[in-house]
């Protein structure tokens, strides 16, 4: 059975880009078909500046709503990442096999750098490190496939390469893994900045609709969102790239396709209209979910002490494997 692993870091409120481009996904057709593995990345929420108060909020958070989103538990591994030692074993192997000219080319590393360095902050050095410590979450477990939106195939690119060089230079210990991505909404953008993504962490609230936004707030952002100069409305995602983002989000959220839901638009309220009633139907369950699981927090601890305990099993004996094959001497 194809073996998926994918992975939500609790650096912010998780948004529709989260959800669109990723969590649906999973919840609709990567548990039922393959065996999955789903994580709360809190290791990664530690490359930025960050608050421990919050940050055990929003793990918290987001483990209740990837269930909220969908999970089940009888049917997918969901754990948090710190729970499960052997991601911080092998990351460690792996940064023996890559390279830091590799990790400086990480285009993510770049912008996320420069932005540390326009606050006037400095950059710690497990954000330089970061894709190899996501290249060991993917290779800890056989992953076959990684179901993640655009922004992240660099990293998964990352990890094919150090798997085959490891593979190559110790003998073959890792699955080669692949990246898989949603058909629309894979690149889900800022609704007022739309060449940029629609990203947790970033600064432009009014941009971003959260997953927990009530529903007029919601509406209002997208009624909101900057459209293009022209008054007609296609789907071109170089040209008009504001109008693609709300006819891409629309039709992840509605169903049909970007090109074809523009000719049924003759104005651009319109659409905003539709889209932002369709992003409100699509939110609405995962909030009343999400409520509800508020409500029982023993459940959701529960779950994820089952999954860290099933996924300890899964990744130890790669792990240990890659050890061996590395040369470290095994515990006598
Ligand atoms: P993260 O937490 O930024 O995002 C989680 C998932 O959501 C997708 N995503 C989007 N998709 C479409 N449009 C958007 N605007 C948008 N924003 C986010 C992301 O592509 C991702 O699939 N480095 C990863 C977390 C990670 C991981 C892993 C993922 C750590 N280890 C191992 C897969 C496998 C990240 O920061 O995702």
């Amino acid at each position: 059975m194809t073996r998926v692993f994918s992975g939500v870091k609790p650096t912010g409120h998780l948004t529709l880009g989260n959800y669109l481009g990723a969590m649906r996904q999973w919840a609709a057709v990567d548990q039922h078909r393959s065996d999955a593995l789903f994580c709360v990345v809190d290791l990664h929420a530690l490359t930025v500046d960050h608050d421990p108060a919050r940050l055990r909020r929003l793990s918290r958070q987001a483990a209740s709503l990837l269930l909220a989103a969908g999970l089940d538990p009888e049917l997918c591994t969901l754990f948090v990442q710190s729970h499960v030692d052997e991601h911080a074993r092998l990351s460690y192997v792996l940064e023996c096999v890559a390279t830091d000219g590799e990790m400086r080319r990480m285009i993510q590393y770049k912008e996320k750098a420069a932005r540390e360095r326009e606050r006037g902050g400095s950059v710690r050095l497990s954000l330089l490190t970061y894709p190899v410590l996501m290249a060991a979450d993917i290779l800890a477990y056989g992953t076959d496939e990684v179901p993640v939106g655009h922004d992240q195939t660099q990293h998964v690119e990352l990890a094919r390469d150090l798997a085959v060089r490891f593979n190559q230079r110790y003998g073959h210990t890792f699955v080669v893994p692949r990246a898989t991505s949603p058909a629309v909404a894979a690149r889900v953008m800022n609704l007022l900045e739309p060449t940029s993504k629609m990203g947790k962490s970033d600064d432009v609230g009014p941009g971003i609709v959260y997953l927990l936004d009530e529903p007029d707030v919601a509406r209002k952002k997208v009624m909101r969102a900057v459209t293009d100069s022209g008054r007609e409305v296609v789907y071109d995602r170089e040209e008009r790239p504001g109008l693609a983002n709300l006819l891409e989000i629309l039709a992840a959220c509605a169903g049909g396709d970007p090109a074809e839901l523009a000719g049924k638009y003759d104005s651009y309220g319109a659409l905003k209209k539709d889209t932002a009633e369709a992003v409100v139907e699509v939110l609405r369950p995962v909030q009343r979910r999400h409520q509800e699981l508020c409500a029982d927090p023993g459940y959701v601890e529960g779950v994820l002490r089952e999954g860290a305990e099933k996924a300890r099993g899964m990744a130890r004996p790669t792990v240990d494997a890659a050890y061996r094959a590395i040369g470290l001497l095994p515990p006598g």
